[in-house]
């Protein structure tokens, strides 16, 4: 299975931070935002990663992660010229697209104790009966979100994007998975009003075929969308803490390319060593490559 990963967008919520650099580079604690949906695809044994980006973020993103070959990975980059909406994203990734696919939101942050396992059973049940999949978030203000009403099989009922009365409190997070029947459907939806491309309007057409699911993310899960700057400064105030107190780290993209044996030792000390001034380059070392 491959991952899309959104990372373009104008990041306007961010303004001014974001005038002059794509908000995917902006740290949350201690590692750019776009290292946490990464991480999550390539916990899920993903390792072909598409980058959906902005034209003029294509030389930071290849000087951050070239070809990905030092993670053990494929990273290839998808140009979209203008921010024509998330749906528009998988219409630009059509000739990487070879089956179902996973989808995330670049500055999506989500963490909790086996929270892979979830995706997990996701990404198997789309692989054998296709179709596609959300998953809800327990919110307080449902009216800020994309809404998911359900039945007791998790079958989606509706889905709403920032409903006034809200059929339910669940958000649906900016993780999919989709067949790869979302390209055609992408490429007949009309732009929204605001001219966009929307993922509920794709999301809509599955539901019509009853081929929408969710799983619930329970009480035990962080979920952030890191696009305003309340958000992203909690989502990197909740990163340092966990990691302070545990001492592990949060979307350590060398620590899970090492864990699944993508990389070796030798690769995973040279990188350590790179870094060896900094908390993350002591943390591979003392806690990664000591440790396994
Ligand atoms: P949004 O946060 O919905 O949009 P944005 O990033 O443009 O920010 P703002 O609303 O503040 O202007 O996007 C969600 C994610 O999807 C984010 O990681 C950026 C990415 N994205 C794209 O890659 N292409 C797009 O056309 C859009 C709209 C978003």
């Amino acid at each position: 299975m491959k991952a899309i990963i959104l990372a373009g967008g104008s990041g306007t919520r961010l303004y001014p931070v974001t005038q002059a650099i794509n908000k995917h580079f902006l740290p949350i604690y201690n590692k750019p935002m776009i290292y946490y949906p990464l991480s999550l695809a390539m916990l899920l044994n993903i390792k072909d990663i598409v980058l959906v980006i902005n034209p003029e973020d294509e030389e930071v993103f290849k000087k951050i992660f070239k070809d990905g070959s030092m993670l053990g990975i494929n990273i290839s980059y998808v140009i979209q010229d203008h921010p024509n909406g998330l749906a528009e994203g998988i219409i630009l990734s059509k000739d990487y697209i070879d089956g179902p696919f996973m989808y995330l939101l670049g500055d999506n942050i989500l963490y909790g104790h086996n929270v892979w396992q979830v995706l997990e059973e996701a990404k198997e049940d789309i692989i054998k009966n296709g179709g596609a999949y959300v998953f809800g978030y327990a919110v307080k203000d449902p009216h800020r979100f994309g809404i998911v009403e359900f039945d007791e099989k998790n079958n989606v009922l509706s889905i709403e994007e920032k409903p006034k009365n809200p059929k339910s409190h669940f958000a649906a997070i900016g993780i999919y998975f989709f067949d790869e029947k979302a390209i055609d459907i992408a490429s007949n939806t009309k732009p929204s009003h605001r001219g966009e491309l929307e993922i509920t309007s794709l999301l809509e057409e599955y539901l019509k075929t009853k081929k929408l699911k969710v799983k619930l993310l329970g009480r035990g899960y962080a979920w952030f969308d890191a696009g305003t700057h309340d958000s992203f400064l909690e989502a990197g105030e909740f990163v340092a803490t966990i990691e302070k107190r545990t001492g592990l780290m949060i979307g350590c993209l060398e620590e899970i390319a090492y864990k699944n044996g993508w990389i070796s030792k030798e690769e995973l000390i040279k990188i350590a060593k790179k870094l060896s001034k900094t908390d993350y380059g002591k943390y591979l070392m003392e806690e990664v490559v000591n440790a396994f």
